[in-house]
């Protein structure tokens, strides 16, 4: 997004059937500004409605009547301007847009879109049937149309989901998100400026959520709503400079490479990027070795840097090729997973997949910055999105029993993506493996194992399951169940705190248990026999929420009762 933004108005866009403009309506008038809906003032200046524009005229000629009432909207001062559903599309509409407006995108899953077009449809006949309704399968039509704008619709300042929300709820999260965003946008004011406390250590629009301070090298993790934009800034203030090369996999790269690169560009920094396919089969020495040939056709030096752009299969091996390649150049790590926020991002281990084993090949390997930008979330599948939240209800759980009252009470709306409350819990997620991984950089002094709650039996369901049927944060969430009923069974635990644990991860709609799968093939990739035998299993235990210990001598009888108890009949 543009630095160079002078803003004075409030846009709302968003797919057909999301309330944009009775939104915009109601915003307007809590605020007392004026409201503009784009459509609207065509239909008025044409004389006709949009579908006979449409069907008489043709779409062309309708975007062009669109450009120019947007560009008229865009000349006047506080005014909510709803704008079409496709309008954003247009790159000279985003680009006046973006200068003068602060742009919010009022979100809906295709089924509740569906829902509310057809009713509106249904219920008043003098109504144009909308043309997306005009359609065998209206439903797919929406999906597909939806899917093509989420690039543009994800390129704003700030969304709201607005599945659950009334139009009023709707109009207050709009408000609310004017001034939160108001204070980096001085023009927009007369918005009264309210202070708001966002947490200990975080203070809307971006500031550093955490610093990583190992032996080798301390960094800032920077976690923001909208912080995307500030990418090259915060480059430059880590001193960096020179090329980028920006490695991403295919899904993010298509949502998020053009305006990463443009700004990164545009702070300065000369762009490539190199993408592949997602998935974990990528993260593999191949790919590392494709990369490496991109970057000495590149001429890639030792001064320039590699951006990780996705996930934390790509966390993982964009800083595998910068830690080896020129004996190490400096990275950034853009996280854009919930599981890479909050997890892979943080704490340096970098590395790539043998035919034998997950990360038997990689290194210790700090970036120079995080950057976390939540809501990159929006697009980020849910069955991801579940996924993650049992790392970030882990760290609560280990060390921080309020972060977990604070999820408790919140779950609600964090799983709707409600963007503070949502940055702020990434923020304080990542800032606990922050502070554990700050203690012990390379694992050699066992402060780092209590990362580990849940994990033991999380890997064995996985690789029982070929890591084909579990994402590993639902794994995560079974094992965290057995760890705290281990726990219990030793007498550590208060049965109380595994129930508690155990409404937790349901309220964020993670799995609690298992079935379809014998207790030999889980312990058998556990190596339990061997492991307990030698006393090798170092499991994390639960004394109470926000409490661990660590215990060598755990029964083998004990684990084998917990799993057991873990099959859902
Ligand atoms: N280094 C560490 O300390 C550490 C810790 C935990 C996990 N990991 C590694 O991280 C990997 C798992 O990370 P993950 O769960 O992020 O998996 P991932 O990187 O494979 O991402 C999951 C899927 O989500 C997509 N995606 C990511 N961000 C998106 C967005 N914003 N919008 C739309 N789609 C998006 C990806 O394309 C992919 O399909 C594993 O390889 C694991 O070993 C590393
Ligand atoms: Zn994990």
């Amino acid at each position: 997004m543009k630095s160079d933004r002078r803003i004075t108005n409030l846009v709302i866009t968003g797919f057909s059937g999301t309330g944009k403009s009775l939104v915009a309506k109601e915003v307007a008038r809590g605020l007392n500004w004026n409201f503009i809906d784009t459509d609207d003032e065509i239909v008025k200046q044409s004389g006709k409605p949009i579908a006979e524009i449409f069907r008489q005229d043709g779409e062309a000629r309708f975007r062009e009547l669109e450009r120019d009432t947007i560009r008229k909207a865009c000349q006047q001062l506080q005014t909510v301007i709803a704008i079409g559903g496709g309008a954003i599309v247009d790159p000279q509409n985003y680009e006046l847009l973006v200068k003068t407006g602060l742009i919010v995108c009022l979100e809906a899953k295709p089924e509740t879109i569906y829902e509310r077009l057809f009713r509106e449809a249904a219920g008043s006949p003098e109504t144009e049937v909308r043309p997306l309704l005009a359609n065998d399968n209206p439903l797919q039509r929406i999906k597909q149309l939806k899917a093509s704008r989420q690039p543009y619709y994800a390129n704003v300042d700030w969304t709201v989901h607005t599945d659950d929300l009334n139009i009023s709820q709707v109009a207050e999260e709009v408000v609310r998100a004017s001034r939160l965003l108001s204070r980096a946008h001085p023009h927009l004011n007369p918005l009264p400026s309210r202070e708001r406390k966002l947490g200990s250590q975080l203070k809307a629009n971006g500031d550093v959520a955490c610093v990583v301070e190992t032996v080798t090298q301390s960094y800032p993790i920077f976690v923001g709503y909208g912080l995307l934009d500030k990418l090259g800034d915060k480059m430059k203030q880590a001193a960096l400079s020179g090329t980028a090369t920006v490695i991403s996999d295919k899904n993010v790269f298509s949502l998020y490479g053009s305006r990463v690169g443009g700004i990164l560009k545009e702070a300065g920094f000369e762009v490539n990027s190199f993408v592949v396919p997602p998935g974990e089969g990528t993260k593999s020495v191949d790919y590392a070795i494709k990369i490496y040939d991109f970057l000495v056709e590149h001429r890639a030096e030792r001064d320039d840097m590699i951006i990780a752009l996705g996930g934390g299969m790509i966390g993982d091996l964009a800083g595998f090729i910068a830690a080896t390649f020129l004996r190490g150049m400096p990275w950034v790590q853009v996280p854009t997973s919930l599981v890479a926020m909050v997890d892979a991002s943080i704490g340096g281990k970098v590395g790539v997949n043998h035919p034998e084993g997950k990360n038997l090949i990689g290194a210790f390997y700090q970036p120079n910055l995080v950057l976390a930008d939540p809501q990159i979330l929006t697009t980020l599948p849910q069955r991801e999105l579940t996924s993650g939240w049992a790392e970030v209800i882990k760290h609560g759980v280990i060390l921080d029993e309020e972060f977990v009252q604070f999820l408790e009470s919140n779950a609600n709306k964090l799983t709707k993506l409600e963007p503070e409350l949502l940055t702020r819990a990434i923020a304080r997620s990542a800032a606990i493996k922050a502070q554990v991984v700050s203690q012990d950089e390379k694992e050699r002094e066992g402060k780092r194992t209590i990362l580990n709650y849940g994990h033991t039996i999380a890997h064995g369901l996985e690789a029982a399951t070929q890591y084909k049927r579990f994402l590993h944060g639902e794994a995560v969430a079974i094992g965290m169940v057995g760890a705290a009923k281990l726990s219990q069974r030793l007498g550590l635990l208060p049965s109380a705190a595994v129930d508690r644990q155990q409404a937790l991860l349901r309220k964020f709609g993670l799995p609690t248990g298992f079935s379809g799968l014998g207790l030999a093939e889980i312990t058998r990739a556990m190596e339990l026999d061997k492991k307990v035998k030698e006393k090798a299993i170092r499991w994390v235990l639960l004394q109470d929420i926000g409490k661990v210990v660590i215990r060598s001598d755990v029964p083998q009888q004990d684990v084998l009762a917990v799993i057991q108890g873990l099959a859902e009949p």
